[in-house]
């Protein structure tokens, strides 16, 4: 969703800003926009389009020098996507420049105290709100006139200020959207993403909720909106430019698809402690003993993130014994749920920043429960706020639908359930039997994908279905809802997935040849209630596509994967599915990295 980017220094800005703003296009966005203080007056020259970076960069006249800017992606909110709509938003006489990510929730009460004195708005933005309360405060700095603002706003935000009458600065402040400083030799810069900055410098600064800073060419600093100096010690991100660059693949998800093998080394690598066959996380925060009085645990987390926190409460419940499940976090915040001091709360995320799975974790703070974060980017807001957690280490994730960090988080959650097993129930050969199996994982990634030609095949055969059931057992059946998921986020084609033995239940009656079967079959203890499930959709003259250990006769099709450990075959069950939804998107014609009405990073309610 909305990014943003901003930069002060010697270099001419727009060029820069613009291909920040190319970064930040995988999050989703509707418009852009981007504003220069030049030399000439009036000072702030401001370009905004409706629709992709490209046209704005169209728009951009020659002549828009100078070395101080802030630019914008937009996802609407208040307002439709047009020009006037994306920011920069500036006031009546070009004085203030602000971009915004996040929602003010007053933003219709200010707006009309602001009209009422005389202001006039011409856009529909809640943003617009801050630009006039900066513009007509009285105060002498620009800090202090930005503070005086964030005062009064209720909501979310992350906004970068530039004023022409404080051409050295660009001021910045945050609360829940997440503001990145950038630090580089004699300039500096901000974005909401690092995706934005590691092309420049690696050197970054996390700014916290209630804090706000100033930059300067050659410095900056930072501070609460009450004032008070904080103390910021630059990190370096991991990440590199190149990990973001589309690598000699035709799109990102296919990048990111093939890149599996080695993610999943990166999870389980230094993690695995041979002697006592159990698993290292440093940044858990939870001794044995704490663990060992865990009694349940609730996993929360949205999308993609939500059906592998499925897969992780079957791998908590099979491999530590304590009951567990997985929830959507969207839905938890609002049931007033029961918080239980004995239960962990695990929030799962790619980008650490999904508003709803955010809320979730403040609210469970706030009444005192123990939140694990299992997130991908590292020091994001999730990451922060949580007590302790597991990083994925899946590297940037640039398509829009999630694949490699979906498997990394699945990883992850092995790990964690080895972990807290091996402190309570797991025994020293199970442990051991399972890291066996983990070590495999990377192996048997690279077989699978090494079929893609076979699944590409199968895709074009099914890419003419309407409409397609997955099904699976037990652990088969959050691997059934996320290959739903993918087939119809980026191909759009309608797709139902339904536990394997519910389906005399009601979706029976949808079965007969216009409508496929996708069935995962593993080789376990349920192999014969899958087998049985098969024929019951044979005898409608349901097609069915198997993703198996073996040839599963009753299917069309059948898709082989190879065996590991019942607990972790769910892992690598889900890989060729991706690759399916991913050629039958392709067959399709799809915008496959960018789907149509999503977002990568979910950052509003
Ligand atoms: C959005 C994306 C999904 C993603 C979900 C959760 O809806 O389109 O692909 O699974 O957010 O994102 P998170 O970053 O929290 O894992």
């Amino acid at each position: 969703m909305c990014g943003i980017v901003g930069y002060i220094g010697k270099r001419d800005v727009a060029p820069l800003l613009l291909e920040g703003l190319q970064r930040l296009e995988y999050r989703g966005y509707d418009s852009a926009g981007i504003v220069v203080n030049t030399p000439k007056s009036p000072a702030l020259k401001v370009v905004k389009a409706k629709g992709r970076v490209r046209e704005l960069e169209s728009r951009v006249p020659k002549r828009f020098a100078g070395t101080t800017g802030i630019a914008h992606t937009r996802w609407a909110t208040h307002g439709a996507p047009s020009d006037i709509n994306s920011h920069p938003h500036l006031d009546a006489d070009n004085n203030v420049a602000v971009v915004h990510n996040g929602i003010v929730d007053n933003a219709d009460e200010l707006r009309a105290k602001l009209v009422a004195d005389g202001i006039v708005f011409i856009s529909e933005t809640d943003t617009e709100v801050i630009t006039h309360l900066i513009a007509r405060s009285q105060a002498d700095t620009l800090e202090e006139k930005v503070r005086e603002a964030v005062k009064v706003i209720e909501g979310t935000y992350g906004i970068a200020v530039m004023h022409a009458d404080f051409p050295d600065r660009i001021v910045v402040a945050r609360n829940g959207s997440p503001v990145v400083l950038g630090i580089g030799e004699k300039e500096m810069f901000v974005a909401s993403d690092v995706a934005a900055l590691v092309a420049h410098t690696r050197q970054i600064v996390t700014l916290n909720d209630g804090e706000m800073a100033t930059l300067k060419a050659d410095d900056f600093r930072t501070y609460t909106t009450s004032g008070a100096t904080t103390t910021a010690t630059p990190e370096t991100v991991e990440w590199e430019a190149a990990s973001y660059d589309m690598g000699g693949h035709d799109t990102y998800m296919h990048k990111e698809i093939s890149e599996q093998a080695d993610a999943v080394d990166r999870v389980l690598r230094g993690r695995i402690d041979d002697r006592f066959n159990t698993v290292h996380l440093g940044g858990l925060n939870l001794d044995p003993r704490e663990a060992r009085g865990i009694r349940r645990v609730k996993i929360l987390g949205c999308g993609t993130s939500y059906h592998a926190g499925m897969i992780g409460a079957g791998l908590i419940e099979s491999l530590a014994r304590i009951p567990a499940d997985a929830e959507p976090a969207s839905e938890f915040r609002y049931r007033n749920p029961v918080v239980d001091p004995d239960t962990l709360y695990i929030a799962v995320s790619q980008s650490g920043e999904t508003y709803d799975v955010l809320a979730a974790v403040q609210e469970l703070k706030r009444k005192g429960a123990r939140v694990l974060g299992v997130v991908n980017v590292v020091g994001s807001a999730i990451a922060r706020e949580a007590d302790g957690g597991v990083y994925v280490h899946a590297g940037p994730e640039v398509c829009v639908v999630s694949t490699k960090c979906f498997t990394n988080t699945v990883v992850a959650f092995a790990l964690l359930a080895v972990h807290l097993g091996r402190i309570r129930d797991l025994s020293v050969t199970d442990g051991k039997r399972i890291i066996e199996g983990l070590r495999k994982l990377p192996a048997q990634i690279q077989e699978i994908l090494e079929t893609e030609e076979d699944i590409k095949k199968l895709a074009a055969e099914y890419a003419e279905a309407k409409s397609m059931m997955f099904i699976g057992r037990v652990r088969g059946y959050p691997v059934a809802l996320e290959a739903s998921l993918k087939l119809k986020e980026i191909s759009y084609i309608h797709a139902e997935a339904y536990p394997a033995s519910e389906l005399k239940h009601g979706p029976l009656a949808l079965i007969e040849p216009a409508m496929p079967t996708v069935a995962i079959v593993p080789d376990d203890d349920l192999l014969e209630k899958n087998r049985a499930a098969l024929e019951e959709i044979k005898a409608r003259s349901g097609r069915i596509l198997a993703v198996a250990h073996r040839e599963q006769e009753k299917a069309d099709h059948t898709i082989l994967v190879p065996k590991n450990e019942d607990e972790l075959d769910p892992i690598l069950m889900g890989i060729p599915l991706q690759l399916l939804a991913y050629h039958t998107a392709l067959a399709l014609g799809r915008d496959i990295d960018k789907p149509r009405n999503l977002a990568k990073s979910v950052t509003v309610e």
